[in-house]
């Protein structure tokens, strides 16, 4: 099972494919801060800094809001739209 590694808390933990990063967060008392939870607000805006392969591609939808705050996919994601891929590879966040 693939890991997330949250760079600011120094904490890494197990997700499986498909998994909601958000609830991942949630479940493991992860610092990054959520707004909106809907990818409309842009407050969990954060860097992917290792393992952007291995998230699902962004849709429409966070596209559009990255691109109102000057970001970019896969480089850069909204935490609360992110959910896991299906390789076993390790992916790093750092917020923001
Ligand atoms: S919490 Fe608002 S965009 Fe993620």
């Amino acid at each position: 099972m693939a890991k997330v590694n949250f760079k600011n808390d120094n904490l890494t933990v197990d997700a499986p494919a498909g998994k909601s990063i958000k609830e991942v967060c949630d479940e493991n008392g992860s610092s990054i801060p959520f707004g909106c939870r809907n990818g409309v607000c842009g407050t969990c805006l954060s860097t992917i800094t290792k393992g952007k392969h291995n998230l699902r591609p962004a849709e429409e939808n966070e596209k559009a809001t990255l691109e109102g705050f000057g970001a970019q996919a896969p480089d850069k994601r909204l935490i609360c739209q992110c959910k896991m891929g299906d390789k076993n590879e390790e992916v790093e966040i750092e917020n923001p």
